[in-house]
């Protein structure tokens, strides 16, 4: 297999189907870390096993998720008989921001520094063991944050020069209906808690159900400002993506 031509790729995998997208990430990348939390990484492990290519699903286990998403995880991992890595936060980190602030700090102070202890430094040691990896993020989840995501590009937020990281977003395109409707389609698991009024669900204190008219994105971080509402996994949104 040739080396990946990201300035080819980044062409040519524009508005392409999802499926040609992961056909292509685990045809260059056999391997590649697939990211798994909710409804659009269902549909991208179907597809991925569709492929017959290897890969590898995570998950970023950080501690404070609903008890139905736990069960949501293991139904997965059934379903397709698949492992999932869970990724966990640094004991230590842990124990000095639960010690000095208590367990709701994101309340008072943002959700930053919790969010970099409980997902973003485990997803960077995570990703270090790989070259490429893959996101289920779509464009019309977050206007304020994800309107210009592409399918392909170098993730600069979680690799470097030493360690040159793809980042694949094949649903880029896709809207939320069209992930209900692959779900239905192939009757593969969600999450509970959407039959209760929640779209977008992150950790159970900092997600809640959203109204009728509101914004996926409105049920996370409620209190902050909606240009914020990203936890850093996907810092890269903030900056022009490259190439
Ligand atoms: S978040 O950054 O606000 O938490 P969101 O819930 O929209 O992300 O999910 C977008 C994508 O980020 C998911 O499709 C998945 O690829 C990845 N992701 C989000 N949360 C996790 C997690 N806990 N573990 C693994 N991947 C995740
Ligand atoms: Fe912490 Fe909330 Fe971020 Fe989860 S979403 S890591 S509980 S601040």
């Amino acid at each position: 297999m040739p080396a990946f031509d990201l300035t080819h790729w980044a062409a040519s995998l524009k508005g392409q189907r999802p499926q040609d997208i992961i056909k292509t990430a685990l045809s260059h990348f056999p391997g590649a870390a697939l990211s798994f939390s909710g409804a659009e990484d269902v549909v991208l492990i179907d597809m991925a096993r569709k492929t017959g290519l290897p890969f590898r699903t995570f998950t970023l286990d950080t501690g404070r998720l609903h008890a139905e998403t736990y069960r949501f995880l293991e139904r997965v991992r059934e379903h397709f008989a698949i492992d999932i890595e869970f990724c966990f936060a640094q004991p230590e980190a842990l124990a000095e921001l639960t010690r000095s602030k208590g367990l709701f700090s994101f309340y008072r102070e943002g959700h930053s520094e919790c969010c970099s202890i409980r997902k973003v430094e485990p997803l960077r040691r995570h990703l270090a063991g790989f070259s490429a990896w893959i996101t289920g993020q779509r464009r019309d989840q977050s206007p304020g944050t994800r309107a210009d995501i592409v399918e392909v590009h170098q993730d600069t937020s979680m690799g470097d020069d030493s360690h040159p990281l793809i980042k694949f977003n094949p649903l880029a395109g896709w809207s939320s209906e069209d992930v209900w409707n692959y779900l239905r389609a192939f009757e593969l698991p969600y999450n509970e808690l959407h039959e209760r009024g929640f779209v977008s669900i992150g950790c159970e204190p900092c997600t809640r159900p959203t109204l009728p008219g509101q914004h996926e994105r409105e049920g996370r971080w409620w209190w902050e400002d909606a240009t914020k509402k990203e936890c850093g996994l996907h810092l890269g949104n903030l900056t022009p993506p490259a190439p």
